[in-house]
């Protein structure tokens, strides 16, 4: 009974958008009761996300949803147009490499500084599929927390091009990055904007060239568009929705179950002490681009509705 309360008072207290402090004491009551999925809420949200967006299908340009000769529309550029020719469709897989409700539980990692000294990497080690996002660090300092076991990871191009002079030089020192995530399979933004493409492509000729078994795979603008247009219809107004916010997206579809760990969006953690900009170092990102606490606010909202679980204190499993 008193879970119940709890969560229709935080319901209408999200949907006020209360100062946060107000919203910090709402979230730590809602601790207090155990977190229990309810199938038939998160069910109902799944089943409405196959309609927007369908990520079984979508989530990735594909030989079967782009075929040979479509001129595919860019995110942004709406222009722009990639003729998808003999070399380019090669790299696509055959069909979308993952399925409705594939995998039991699947933990979605944000780069948060709330996950610092948060003990959570055995929980995220112990999750039968991981994503993260924008080649974060994990090494040996950082396990402790974040874990090591990644399956999908993702590659802002801008880090390529800032970090790795575009792919044009030297292609070894981004390769050894790539090693440390092991199998896990690189997701780019290639179809986002017409900048994004050739960088983008690029990383599949170099991982082909190390023999590598990481696939590559790349977001379908289409995809893209109706998760946005999802998001901007409950209130999620930014330039563009996080990377983070497309993963837990599509692992709402992919995964019976969606734990997210180091999604907070603000200087402090609940209790009130001031936390890093993310968990390796403080960097700010550029202002009015992301709408993070909105992100949050529905994240905050949906874990409290029993669709997903939000992570935000200290992990004590497995
Ligand atoms: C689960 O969600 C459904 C649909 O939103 C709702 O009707 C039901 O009351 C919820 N069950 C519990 C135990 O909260
Ligand atoms: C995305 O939205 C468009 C326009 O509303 C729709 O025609 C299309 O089927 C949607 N895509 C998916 C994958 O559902
Ligand atoms: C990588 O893949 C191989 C073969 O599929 C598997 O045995 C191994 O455990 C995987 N490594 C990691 C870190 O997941």
């Amino acid at each position: 009974h008193r879970a119940q309360t709890l969560t229709s008072v935080c319901l209408f207290f999200f949907f006020l958008r209360v100062k946060q402090t107000e919203l910090f004491d709402r979230w730590k009551s809602l601790q207090i009761c155990k977190w229990e999925m309810n199938v038939t809420a998160a069910n109902l949200f799944k089943s409405t996300l196959s309609r927007c967006c369908n990520a079984p299908a979508f989530l990735f340009t594909t030989q079967k949803n782009t075929p040979l000769g479509t001129k595919l529309k860019y995110e942004v550029d709406t222009s722009g147009i990639f003729h998808i020719n003999q070399e380019i469709f090669r790299m696509f897989p055959k069909d979308m490499p993952y399925y409705r409700s594939q995998f039991k539980k699947c933990a979605v990692v944000g780069n948060g500084g709330i996950l610092k000294n948060s003990r959570c990497g055995r929980e995220i080690n112990s999750a039968d599929f991981v994503f993260r996002c924008n080649l974060p660090p994990i090494s040996e300092k950082y396990t402790v927390d974040v874990g090591v076991k990644t399956d999908v990871v993702t590659v802002n191009p801008s880090i390529i091009t800032e970090r790795f002079h575009k792919l044009e030089k030297w292609r070894k020192p981004f390769y050894d990055v790539l090693q440390v995530y092991e199998n896990a399979s690189v997701l780019l933004p290639a179809f986002y904007n017409t900048r994004n493409t050739d960088v983008s492509i690029r990383v599949k000729y170099v991982l082909d060239d190390f023999e590598s078994q990481q696939a590559v795979y790349y977001f379908h603008p289409q995809y893209l568009i109706n998760v946005s247009r999802y998001w901007l219809g409950q209130g999620v107004r930014a330039k563009r929705i996080s990377t983070g916010l497309i993963l837990v997206t599509a692992a709402l579809e992919l995964c019976e179950e969606v734990h997210l760990f180091g999604f907070w969006a603000f200087p402090m953690n609940p209790s009130g002490i001031f936390i890093t900009h993310h968990y390796y170092d403080n960097v700010k990102p550029r202002p009015g681009f992301h709408a993070m606490p909105s992100e949050i606010f529905n994240f905050l909202h949906m874990h409290s509705k029993g669709i997903l679980r939000v992570h935000t204190g200290t992990c004590s499993c497995c």
